[in-house]
């Protein structure tokens, strides 16, 4: 096709703003998939993205479109919906040349909504603003209408209005996408440039690569070069989805398609990434190219220690899938053996340790996720931490967290409440808006560490579910931060060490001394529980020594009563771990460590 009859687009939209049911009615008018095919949210491919009502993976479908009668190819583009996977989000924009920004008529822009707005805009996208749910009673349009108009500085009658849900409006919609979007532009004689925005793991197929072609044409039989690892591979298959893979010759300037080259592993055909051809293919790279960076770590323990090599092929295989995720072995003193896992953010995380869970099925215990620290010692060597145990010792000259970048959007009534929040949070102001007069958008940089921890659930109680959240990493800064250990009987359980500010370090260590001597049976001598920065202890609990002797019960005289009872206390005994001298339950760590 022409690039002049192409247009590239995507729909952003904040969670539940009606997104999927809008791509599902473009698919059903376009004709690309019949009524009868039709099922809800085509577009979300994996199960636990249906239930969860969340897109992990975006994805790329080719619609027809006749607009004063004449055919245009409209690609629509799907991206990823959620904070952690800002870099995919860009990258799906950056194969885009214009985007509808979709805002439910009920409820007015939230912060996901602004902070894709945000992206778009960097990418140069011409942006439609749409409303959707104009069916609902509730629905506010006019009001609405005049808060997107005033955000992205168009007129309010240029606002759309549409119900994805009956269909209304939503042939206009494309009419206009027609319209407002510009045609790609590339060189069709140059060498092919082609930028990958997703790259999908499949069963059958291997990898499935979606791409754009900025310049040149990419053929069948084809041998391509990835231009940030010089990897080579043909082309076995390339083609466009319409909505399911449908093979071609070849795509050029403009398209959007797929390619297949037979690799098994996401990580050979990586999102952002250039393919070019491998004989006079191209020099310079498309720009932009980034390599995911797990921000997030988390220690996964099989609750059953014979599950260790199931959890490996499980990550294994989850890994084929998912560039960000990364792992290695790991064993701690309290969990056995088990994986230090880095991921992309908290949802990635929320998202990997469910399907580990539900679609291998295995049972799992989570440390709590902590960021990555860089520290430099006072001898001048480097450290990086993805494990809080593995916090070095020594003269430390100083300690550097990750910074985010947030948006909050709220009511204004909860502008108090959320300010209190996120200066407990160590959070510095950065700036504020007023939406309109009900809505105020309120910009925060914060330390990534105070997210992770809990940071949704205090900001949803605080504003009664009213307020939404966005963030995007921005650097990193230098903070008072120590490690605290928890000792039992003077030896660390390393599965509680943690790195917190110095301020917060006494009530850690106050918290995770009170949960443990609530949780550590009484053994035969007294089990001190300390809290400790380096050799200072900060907080100490007491576990009472109890006598407790099984055999003072057997009245001396029957030898096999004796021994069943030896028995049974050495099975009841596997599933103890040895602290030191001190035998713990494992059940107790597992409830130390599950968030209260
Ligand atoms: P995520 O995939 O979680 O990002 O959500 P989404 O933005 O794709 O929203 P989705 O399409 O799943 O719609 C969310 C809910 O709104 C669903 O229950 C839809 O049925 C409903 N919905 C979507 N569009 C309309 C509409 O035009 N009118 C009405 N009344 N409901 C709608």
């Amino acid at each position: 096709t022409e690039p002049a009859l192409i247009r590239n687009f995507c729909i952003i939209a904040h969670i539940d703003h009606g997104k999927s049911t809008l791509a599902d009615r473009m698919l059903q008018l376009t004709g690309v998939v019949e009524q009868r095919q039709m099922r809800a949210q085509y577009l979300d491919r994996m199960d636990i993205e249906r239930e969860r009502g969340i897109t992990i993976k975006s994805q790329a479908v080719r619609m027809p479109w006749a607009s004063d009668g004449t055919p245009h190819v409209l690609n629509m583009i799907d991206t990823p919906g959620h904070v952690d996977f800002t870099y995919e989000v860009s990258r799906s924009l950056a194969a885009c040349e214009g985007c509808i920004l979709l805002v439910d008529a009920a409820q007015g822009i939230e912060a996901q909504t602004l902070a894709n707005l945000y992206l778009a805009m960097e990418n140069d996208l011409t942006i439609i603003p749409v409303l959707n749910k104009i069916d609902l009673p509730a629905a506010q349009p006019d009001k609405f209408a005049a808060e997107l108009a005033h955000l992205i500085g168009c007129d309010p009658d240029d606002v759309l209005r549409v119900s994805a849900k009956t269909g209304d409006g939503v042939p206009e919609l494309l009419d206009e996408v027609i319209r407002q979007v510009p045609a790609p532009v590339g060189d069709a004689d140059a060498p092919a440039r082609a930028m990958i925005f997703d790259s999908v793991y499949d069963a059958y197929r291997g990898v499935v690569t979606y791409v754009k072609v900025v310049d040149g044409r990419l053929g069948r039989r084809e041998r391509i070069q990835m231009m940030s690892t010089g990897a080579t591979h043909e082309l076995l298959e390339i083609g466009v989805n319409s909505p399911e893979m449908t093979p071609s010759d070849g795509i050029a300037v403009g398209e959007v398609g797929y390619l297949i080259t037979g690799v098994k592993d996401v990580r050979q055909s990586k999102v952002g990434d250039t393919v070019t051809w491998q004989r006079n293919g191209a020099t310079e790279p498309l720009g932009g190219y980034k390599d995911p960076r797990p921000m997030v770590f988390s220690g996964l323990y099989p609750i059953d220690g014979s599950d260790y090599p199931a959890l490996r092929d499980a990550l294994e295989k989850l890994q084929l899938n998912d560039a960000a995720l990364v792992y290695e072995p790991e064993t701690s003193v309290a969990l056995g053996f088990g994986f230090r896992v880095g991921f992309l953010g908290l949802l990635h995380l929320e998202v990997i340790r469910e399907r580990l869970e539900r679609e291998f099925g295995l049972d799992l215990i989570a440390t709590a996720p902590n960021v990555v620290y860089q520290v430099t010692m006072e001898d001048g060597s480097e450290h990086t931490v993805t494990n809080p145990s593995e916090f070095p010792v020594g003269k430390i000259a100083e300690v550097r967290e990750p910074v985010v970048r947030a948006t909050l959007i709220a009511p204004t009534e909860f502008i108090g409440a959320i300010m209190e929040l996120c200066q407990a949070r160590r959070g510095a102001m950065q700036g504020m808006d007023y939406l309109s007069e009900e809505r105020v958008e309120l910009r925060y940089t914060l330390p990534l560490a105070e997210i992770v921890f809990d940071f949704f659930d205090a900001l949803k109680s605080k504003t009664r579910g009213y307020a939404s959240l966005d963030y995007e990493p921005t650097g990193e800064q230098a903070a008072a931060l120590v490690k605290v250990d928890i000792l039992l009987h003077g030896d660390k359980v390393d599965a509680f060490s943690a790195i917190v500010h110095k301020d917060k370090a006494y009530a850690y260590g106050v918290k995770m001394a009170g949960k443990l001597r609530e949780l550590i049976p009484r053994q035969q001598f007294e089990v001190p529980i300390q809290a400790a920065i380096g050799s200072r202890v900060i907080a100490r609990e007491t576990v009472r020594a109890i006598r407790k002797d099984v055999l003072s019960k057997c009245y001396g005289g029957d030898i096999s009563r004796k021994r069943k009872l030896l028995e049974k206390q050495k099975e009841g005994k596997k599933r103890m771990k040895m602290v030191g001298r001190v035998e713990v339950p494992q059940e107790a760590f597992i409830a130390a460590l599950s968030s209260d």
